[in-house]
């Protein structure tokens, strides 16, 4: 490809070369013609001027092969005319017989006193020649070379003017031909990089050279290379990110199915073994329709639970945000949830910060997120255990509480923490049914704390007790206009 342009390059210097040496050649030519006429007339004038000196003007004495002769020595052909124009003498014809030469050009020029020449074909010899003539006393004496001979100077003068230009040129090609490479070669980077884009490789970048047409073109492409990486890279990343959320999106459906599902064939099944006659039977009708209750009650959660989520992700959940003691919030919920935990022998103690230490927040929502971690910790600890609820200000993070459940329960195992708040995920699923969960508690806890500002942790060892905790913000965040932080709670 490069290869082709340097060609090209390189025949367009050398078209334009050839086209200035014939356009040389031609003035050339004719200067050389020229300047040799020129000399020669100066060299016939000054020859004709040294026989008129020797000979003393006496051009008619003398005999014809003395005339020759001379001509021969002067090296043309030697011509004498008459002012009235008659020729007198002739080295070459008869002079008898030769027309009379008072109109030709030169001789004009000649019997006006001055030296003249002219380039024309002999009438009397038939070949051209170039006349030289010069004023002498018997009117003009003439010279004549054949033109053969004009030529030949000519050519000679010709021949070294084009020597010369022939030896000028070749540095000029020399220096064509590297700019031809260079070009060539800078031109064969672009194209090969323009190929890389086109092969889709956009993390490719041209080497920047100078700050000439080709070096703005270099940098614009690398411009567009960096421009084409760079949404490539975002497309790339959001498309990972749809399939996650599909992925999830079609995990949840299932889930959804499934959990729907369960409870609802456990009542057609009871409903129907009662309707074939199990309702007459005492032993066990009242123990179906508790089943039956049960179940329904399991739907209940189960519905009201998934309106919460998709209320928080529509963002159709109102916040009543407000400021509030934090000692009060947690009474609140532990006082709703001491008879179950009193129940189950499970000691219940509250360690609240001091009295007036207050939260921005929902107190509703706090107490749902509360009411579900108490929950967990009250159904994954054993009898004579202990959970400690408390609040206390927040590591690290001045304006923010913290608020902290810990149980002395069964532990959660370290490999399933990081799914632990992912909707419908349980880590032992038949107890957590068993127990009448649903799987979406501690995501419902997650997006209610995400929405305040806040963000759940959970730290725990199998057997000894898991520590749930959330923050609060101390100051009002501006979150109850904020809906983009809810907009985000779209995946788990
Ligand atoms: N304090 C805890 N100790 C041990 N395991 C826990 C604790 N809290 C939660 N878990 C584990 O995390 C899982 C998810 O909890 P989550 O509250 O989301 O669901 P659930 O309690 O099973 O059902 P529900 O929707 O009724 O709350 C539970 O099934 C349980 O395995
Ligand atoms: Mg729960």
């Amino acid at each position: 490809m490069t290869g082709r342009l340097f060609l090209r390059l390189i025949l367009a210097v050398l078209s334009i070369l050839v086209v200035a040496v014939l356009a040389v050649d031609v003035l050339a030519s004719k200067v050389a013609e020229r300047t040799y006429i020129d000399s020669l007339t100066r060299d016939l004038t000054a020859r004709g001027k040294l026989l008129e000196a020797v000979l003393g003007g006496k051009f008619k004495s003398g005999s014809d092969e003395s005339w020759h002769a001379m001509a021969k020595a002067l090296g043309g052909r030697l011509t004498l005319i008459a002012k009235d124009g008659t020729v007198i003498r002739d080295s070459e014809a008869d002079a008898a017989k030769m027309e009379n030469h008072g109109h030709r050009p030169e001789i004009l020029e000649a019997l006006a006193g001055r030296a003249g020449s002219a380039l024309r074909r002999s009438p009397t010899l038939g070949i051209p020649f170039l006349y030289v003539a010069m004023p002498v006393n018997a009117g003009a004496l003439r010279l004549a070379v054949p033109v053969a001979e004009v030529r030949t100077g000519a050519d000679a003068i010709r021949g070294q003017l084009l020597a010369a230009v022939g030896i000028a040129f070749i540095p000029a090609m020399i220096l064509a031909a590297l700019i031809a490479r260079y070009v060539s070669s800078r031109l064969g980077a672009i194209i090969e990089y323009a190929g890389k884009l086109a092969d889709g490789q956009f993390e490719a970048r041209l080497k920047k050279t100078g700050t000439d047409e080709l070096g703005i073109l270099e940098r614009k492409l690398n411009d567009t290379g960096e421009k084409l990486q760079h949404t490539v890279e975002q497309l790339q990343k959001e498309h990972v990110e749809l399939e996650k959320l599909e992925r999830v999106r079609k995990d949840f459906v299932i889930n959804v199915s499934h959990e729907l599902r369960t409870p609802l064939a456990s009542i057609q099944g009871y409903t129907e073994t009662l309707l074939d006659g199990a309702v007459y039977d005492n032993a066990i009708n009242l123990k179906f329709l508790s089943i039956i209750r049960q179940n329904a009650e399991r739907l209940g959660r189960l519905t009201s639970d998934l309106l919460t989520l998709s209320r928080i992700e529509l963002k159709t959940q109102k916040f009543q945000f407000a400021s509030y003691y934090v000692h009060k919030l947690i009474h609140d919920s532990v006082d709703a949830m001491r008879p179950i935990a009193d129940k189950k022998g499970i000691m219940l103690r509250v360690e609240p910060p001091d009295a007036a230490t207050e939260v921005f927040c929902d107190a509703e929502a706090v107490h749902q997120i509360l009411s579900n971690l108490l929950d967990n910790a009250i159904k994954y600890t054993p009898a004579d255990g202990t959970i400690v609820i408390g609040g206390r200000p927040a590591e690290g993070a001045q304006d923010y509480v913290e608020i902290f459940v810990k149980d002395t329960g069964i532990g959660i195992p370290e490999e399933e923490l990081p799914r632990l708040f992912e909707r419908f995920y349980r880590v032992d699923k038949a107890r957590s049914r068993e127990l009448g969960g649903t799987g979406l508690g501690l995501a419902i806890v997650k997006h209610l704390a995400k929405a305040m500002g806040g963000e759940v942790r959970v730290s725990s060892k199998l057997q000894q007790g898991s520590t749930f905790s959330f923050r609060l913000p101390v100051h009002d965040l501006g979150l109850s206009e904020d809906s983009s932080l809810q907009g985000q709670l779209t995946v788990s």
